[in-house]
């Protein structure tokens, strides 16, 4: 998007705010005019000083106070205005983005760190917040009050104005400069905070791993050099302003010298004259000053905003999804020559997929780690869509029905299943407060996991710590069981954690499988021995394909990868 784009988009964004927005406006209209009346009322005092009395003088100075107050006033109900309207922007937009980044298809969350997500969110937000709180209005307030101060200058004295603006040129030159400079120190600075948060996000998720690797010291050093980076962004934007200010100072006095040398050239010029000049210049600077700030501060705004924005246009892909209500499964699933690819179109994870996977019977796949499993099954329930080929479910396409349903009726219990940092209850009924602890409870009890709750300190209100720190890889998936199996599937998918588990988790994982299983239609990614013996149908998958199927006497017999398999992992069991 354009700058110019992202512009028109604030202003219809707050043009949906009318009262605000417009108190906004008309207040600060109100403010730059106001402020030309002081320097007036001193000029006509000044001039008159000789001929006034100590009463109406003293009434003038009353007035100037009064005058002042007003402002004061003005200035204040106007910062609230706007930071009040920046606010409900930022709350409207955060929630439109998080509603947004909801509903991406999950390959957008492959290819994009979580740290860039989250700055977009958060910090990004709150950049964009200071286009209101600290520019916007300012900006449109400074512009006319430059504008107004020029004119009123040009109409007491011509002389003495264009005295002042001599220096103009070289002021606006070095505001231009300036505000180029720290906007590109903006955008590194903006960018090292990206870097940063995707850095600190992705090493604090991988920090078991990092410690044991000891590899604490080398991510010490590039944390190291994004912080340096991060500094010296910072270091130069402020070495801009260090360097503006006293150039402004200096052109400041140069303008007042100006105006004091030209009025003693001129004839008949009133003392009052040449003190509303000098408070003219030194009133016109301020905005001048203001202004270049300013617009940084916008110029950072709209960097941010144009970010936020491109995440919100970041498209979601209208899932084609029908109208059918996935009720419960009677004949089975089947995949017809399918085809799937990750991002890269030549890397293709499955190629010529053809499988039944019949109703109410447990159909295990096993196969090489790479070989495909989990991507198999996330095809089911439409976490990624296929590109050549058709799922059907009791011979209908998965498209038609609706996705709600789809996923409603399929359970998924993942290799590393994520856990959130909450109790054991919410985390079963994720957040739901429909579903009644009577009801989490009665549910372990059917699939025998209700004493390995009791188990725990705090039985059901136990606390699991973010992602599940503080459950081992078994256990987690004892609560996914609980989790997945609380809105009694028709189908469910259960990917075998890799990682080793005790012989006890292991028997207690084996018993809830078996119970969950009973009657129901079931896909197993399968790296046990204990696991595979309950399965009806094998399929052996190997570099995306499918090589073998049949029952474990059946295969262990006549195949080759199976056998390869099985030698492998379970003879060692
Ligand atoms: N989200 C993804 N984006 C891109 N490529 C992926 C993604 N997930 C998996 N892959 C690739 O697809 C291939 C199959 O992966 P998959 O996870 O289906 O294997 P798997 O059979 O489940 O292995 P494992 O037994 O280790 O769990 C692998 O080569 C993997 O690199
Ligand atoms: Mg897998």
């Amino acid at each position: 998007m354009k700058n110019k784009n992202i512009i028109l988009k604030l202003l219809s964004e707050l043009s949906l705010y009318p009262k605000w927005f417009y108190s906004a406006i008309i207040i600060t209209l109100i403010i730059s005019t106001v402020s030309i009346v002081r320097p007036l009322i001193v000029n006509h005092v000044l001039n008159k000083v000789n001929f006034l009395s100590i009463n109406s003088i003293t009434n003038f100075g009353l007035s100037l106070i009064t005058l002042m107050l007003f402002e004061s006033l003005l200035q204040y109900i106007n910062s609230l205005i706007s930071v009040i309207l920046g606010q409900k922007l930022i709350l409207k937009t955060r929630k439109e983005l998080f509603h947004h980044v909801l509903n991406l298809p999950t390959s957008y969350f492959d290819k994009t760190p979580i740290g860039t997500i989250v700055t977009r969110i958060i910090s990004d937000m709150e950049a964009m917040n200071d286009i209101f709180s600290d520019g916007f209005t300012t900006i449109l307030g400074s512009i006319i009050t430059i504008i107004v101060f020029i004119g009123v200058m040009f109409y007491i004295n011509a002389q003495l104005t264009i005295a002042v603006l001599i220096v103009m040129p070289v002021l606006l030159l070095s505001v231009w400069l300036f505000k180029n400079g720290v906007q590109k120190s903006f955008i590194r600075v903006r960018n090292a905070v990206a870097d940063l948060n995707r850095f600190t996000q992705e090493r604090l998720v991988g920090m078991g791993i990092i410690q044991q690797l000891n590899a604490e010291d080398k991510e010490l050093e590039k944390f190291k050099l994004l912080n340096k980076q991060h500094r010296d962004a910072h270091i130069q934007s402020i070495w801009y302003y260090s360097i503006f200010f006293p150039i402004l100072e200096l052109l400041l006095s140069i303008a007042i010298a100006l105006v004091i040398y030209n009025s003693s050239l001129l004839p008949n010029v009133l003392l009052g004259e040449i003190t509303f000049f000098i408070m003219m210049t030194q009133m016109l600077f301020r905005p001048l000053r203001m202004l270049a700030d300013q617009l940084n501060t916008f110029q950072m705004g709209l960097i941010a905003a144009k970010r936020v924005y491109a995440l919100m246009e970041e498209h979601i892909p209208q899932i084609n999804q029908g109208k059918r209500i996935l009720q419960g499964l009677n004949k089975g699933i089947e995949f017809k020559e399918v085809d799937f690819y990750y991002q890269d179109k030549k890397n293709k994870v499955l190629s010529n997929i053809n499988l039944f996977i019949p109703a109410n019977k447990v159909t295990a796949v096993v196969g090489q780690t790479g070989a495909g499993k989990t991507t198999l099954v996330n095809l089911i329930c439409r976490l990624y869509d296929i590109h050549y080929g058709k799922i059907l479910i009791d011979n209908i396409p998965i498209q038609d029905y609706s996705l709600d349903s789809l996923r409603y009726q399929i359970a998924m219990v993942l290799q590393d299943p994520h856990l959130f940092n909450a109790s054991i209850l919410d985390n079963v009924r994720m957040f739901n407060p429909e579903i009644s602890k009577q009801q989490i409870q009665n549910t372990a009890e059917e699939i025998g996991i209700h004493d390995f709750i009791m188990q725990l300190p705090d039985d059901y209100n136990y606390i699991i710590q973010e992602r599940g720190a503080n459950l081992s890889a078994g256990q987690k998936q004892l609560i996914a069981f609980l989790r997945a199996y609380i809105h009694q599937p028709q189908i469910f998918i259960f990917d075998e954690a890799t990682a080793m588990i005790d012989s006890h988790t292991e028997q207690l994982i084996q018993n809830t499988l078996k119970k969950i299983l009973l009657h129901r239609t079931a896909i197993i990614i399968a790296h046990r021995l204990s696991t595979i013996q309950m399965a009806d149908q094998i399929i052996v998958m190997h570099n995306g394909q499918i090589v073998e199927k049949g029952t474990h006497s059946e295969l262990i017999q006549l195949s080759k990868y199976y056998k390869e398999i099985y030698k492998a992992q379970f003879e060692l069991v």
